[in-house]
């Protein structure tokens, strides 16, 4: 006789749709198949590329015969200190309003954003860009409950560029103080689009205006523009706009602010889990107080990170050949993305593909929210084996030399039967 249990009635839950397309492509035997899917890196011949400086440290670490101890629960404090340094900037980032840890990686640092928000935070609502990266739903889902996901507009499909009123409107109507919102630092998933500075001086205006909580997540810094300070200008104009001194009267400083911060792209440490959490505290808020609730909840979650991403990504920061090495490093994928946005581009505008593709040359970071339909990208995958996210999302970085015309002539067939 079979005993149920309250667990038997669990429906079979999909697989995360980036995931899914992997496996997928993997299982596909056609010879000129493209994975567009999963926001990863690839080289010319579509591999997977591990970075010159990454290599370089790997091998320095490797030659130093390091032990395998537990690190402090926060993590390495030179490695945190480093990665505050990147984002804030070194002159800012020695402000003792920033407290930082070590995460796992950009998901992790956005879990622990999410727990340490529903636990001390309390917000009414989470406000998430509409489209975004599909994580930030299921993390605040199964983090935080309580606190009700509200989408702001961010896309607007017929212009094709970003909805900035649509944006600061429902911020207007609908934010209650202390509200979290979430803000891609740059370059952001899937759009492509980010705000101008004057737009994001605006965007302020609202937080400031509405006393809500920022997290910002920065998973693409150095991939807008190639330039990692460039790319850091959000973050570093809300710290010192609403943070740095304590010259704003209160009514006009947010509760907070979270800084979420993944070395997943920019140094190619996919799998390592590398990232970390910079928690920015209003002069009201102890520093020291916040930041040992934030070291409480890791330890339930994880005890302590680890070690391998933080060592590489330390030495690289602080050795200044290894350092320009990377900046290199960057430069070369950011480059090498645009490249094949433009020849996509140019390859859709030769052959004729119908409708207007200046987008893909306008977007910047590493994917092209294309504009194609949930049936087109349905059909590019079972006619032509090129697998791309159905709300139309391709991660350049699959194209190269070789496949450019390929895919070019897989989506003309798939537009111009509409
Ligand atoms: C917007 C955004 N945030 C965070 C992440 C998390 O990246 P990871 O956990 O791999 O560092 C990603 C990854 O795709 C992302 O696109």
């Amino acid at each position: 006789m079979t005993h149920s249990s309250i667990l038997s009635d669990l429906p079979v839950l999909p697989l995360a749709e980036s995931f899914a397309l992997t496996e997928a492509y993997n299982l596909d035997t056609f010879p000129k198949k493209v994975n567009l899917g999963q926001g990863v890196y690839r080289d010319e011949e579509c591999q997977p590329w591990i970075l010159p400086s990454v290599r370089s440290a790997e091998e320095f670490l490797h030659r130093q015969h390091l032990n395998h101890e537990y690190l402090p629960i926060p993590g390495a404090a030179e490695f945190t200190k480093e990665a505050r340094n990147l984002l804030f900037s070194p002159q800012l980032a020695q402000n003792e309003n920033i407290t930082s840890v070590q995460t796992v990686a950009g998901t992790g640092a956005n879990h622990l954003a999410a727990l340490f928000c529903a636990r001390y935070l309390r917000p009414k609502h989470v406000f998430i860009s509409d489209p975004t990266w599909d994580n930030h739903h299921l993390i605040w889902e199964t983090a935080g409950p309580d606190i009700k996901r509200k989408l702001y507009p961010y896309y607007d499909p017929l212009t094709r560029s970003l909805n900035f009123d649509g944006m600061i409107a429902e911020l207007e109507n609908s934010a209650e103080e202390n509200d979290v919102v979430i803000l891609h630092a740059c370059a952001h998933n899937p759009t492509g689009i980010d705000p101008t500075h004057t737009q994001w001086e605006k965007i302020a205006d609202i937080v400031a205006k509405k006393r809500l909580f920022v997290v910002f997540d920065s998973a693409y810094q150095g991939f807008a523009s190639g330039d990692l300070d460039a790319d850091a200008w959000a973050i570093r104009y809300f710290y010192s706009r609403f943070f740095e001194g304590a010259s704003l009267p209160i009514s006009a400083t947010p509760s907070g602010m979270i800084v979420c911060q993944s070395f997943s792209k920019n140094f190619g440490l996919y799998g390592e889990r590398i990232g970390a959490l910079h928690l920015v505290t209003p002069p009201s808020v102890s520093p020291r107080g916040a930041y040992t609730h934030l070291v409480r909840l890791i330890r339930a979650e994880i005890s302590c990170p680890s070690l391998f991403g933080e060592r590489c990504v330390h030495i690289i920061l602080t050795d200044p050949e290894l350092r320009s090495k990377w900046e290199e490093d960057v430069k070369t994928m950011a480059s090498r993305i645009q490249r094949v946005r433009m020849s996509l581009k140019l390859e859709l505008e030769n052959i004729g593909a119908q409708g207007n593709w200046d987008h893909i040359e306008r977007q910047i970071g590493m994917f092209s929210y294309t504009g194609l339909s949930k049936t087109q990208v349905r059909r590019l995958k079972d006619v032509h084996h090129v697998y791309m996210l159905e709300n139309g999302r391709m991660s350049l970085s699959g194209l190269n030399g070789k496949n450019v015309a390929y895919v070019a002539r897989a989506i003309k067939d798939v537009v111009d039967r509409d």
